[in-house]
């Protein structure tokens, strides 16, 4: 059935069966219905209204269509430095603005890079696999930049937390710090525990936003020290079977997050954790590039829907994560 946006604005519907659309006169209407539905925080609601515009303009007006979507697009840019970033442009916001205002060809790349980009917050969950076929507008691939990524668990070295060694980029730290306030989660399931370093990280983390979580980290080799709140449990991933589960696990009460950093025995590993979680819980595949086969198969016959977050996928551009398409949430 066609979408009609009528009920709430009937200026907008009014103004789309006018034949010619006529800019001029509807214009500066449509705009501040825009303005008023991003002021709301409805989103979703203001981007389906430049959709379903876009959509109605007719195709004899299609000259005039870009020029005017794109209006649009400035009132959403606006709106997101002035209201949600207090006037504070970012570097990406400067990027973006540098290029709208110098016209063709870089203006339209740059809109539909703000809009693409802007859609990954607005329409926050998505299938894994639709969005798995798609890519970054900008660079025609998964990732935005893909050495970004490749950079950001250190180049001398590595992340240090404490003098212990974190194998995690720089992107990821900064969306567990993100994802843990959301989530407050009772307790974090590390698959992996490298040196120990990053358990102790989360712990701290955890610590700071004044949550009470519990870590049980699952190494084949323990790491030698131990730490409030964290639980090293040496464990071979390749014992799990039918009969054989994560020790430990009944203590996984309450809300999770669990992060698969391992890279061993994917698919028993997964389909154990399916088998734990519930609605709200998250599931963060690291280092996923590799992986992708086993998450299709994992995803296509789980107990739960995963839907994959791209607030969090997205914030450092397309993919800016160790975990390509992989940042799941359970709904
Ligand atoms: C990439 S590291 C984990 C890094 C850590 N999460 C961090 O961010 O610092 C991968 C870990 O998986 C562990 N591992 C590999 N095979 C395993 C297995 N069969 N069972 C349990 N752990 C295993 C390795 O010992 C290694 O410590």
């Amino acid at each position: 059935m066609e979408k009609s946006i009528t009920s709430l604005n009937p200026l907008v519907d009014k103004a789309l069966k006018k034949n010619p659309f006529d800019f001029t006169d509807d214009a500066e209407g449509i705009k501040s219905y825009l303005n008023e539905l991003l002021l709301d925080k409805n989103l979703l609601l203001a981007f389906e209204l430049i959709i379903y515009i876009e959509l109605k303009i007719q195709v004899e007006f299609e000259v005039y269509k870009d020029r005017f979507i794109n209006s649009l697009l400035d009132i959403v840019m606006q709106h997101k430095i002035n209201n949600e970033q207090d006037k504070i442009p970012s570097f990406f916001d400067n990027f973006l603005l540098r290029h709208m205002r110098e016209g063709d060809p870089n203006a339209l790349k740059a809109y539909e890079w703000f809009r693409s980009i802007y859609s990954s917050k607005v329409n926050r969950f998505k299938d894994y696999q639709i969005r798995s076929e798609e890519n970054c507008i900008y660079s025609n691939h998964p990732r935005t930049n893909g050495m970004s990524v490749v950079l950001s668990q250190g180049t001398h070295g590595v992340f240090t937390w404490k003098d212990h060694i974190v194998f995690k980029s720089v992107f990821d730290l900064a969306i567990y710090s993100m994802l843990l306030e959301e989530l407050k989660p009772d307790v974090i399931i590390e698959i992996g525990s490298g040196k120990g370093g990053s358990a102790v990280w989360l712990a701290d983390m955890t610590k700071i936003l004044g949550l009470k979580s519990q870590i049980y980290s699952y190494d084949i080799n323990k790491p030698d020290f131990s730490y409030p709140n964290v639980n090293f449990i040496e464990f071979d991933l390749n014992n799990l079977n039918d009969n054989i589960d994560f020790p430990e696990n009944k203590n996984w009460v309450g809300s999770k997050l669990i992060i698969e950093d391992a890279h061993e025995n994917i698919s028993k590993v997964l389909n154990k954790i399916d088998s734990k979680v519930g609605a709200g819980d998250y599931l963060i595949v690291e280092d996923s590039d590799g992986k992708q086969k086993e998450l299709f198969n994992f995803i296509k016959n789980t107990k739960n829907t995963y839907l994959t977050d791209q607030h969090y996928l997205d914030l450092f551009g397309r993919n800016g994560t160790s975990a390509t398409n992989s940042i799941f949430k359970v709904v």
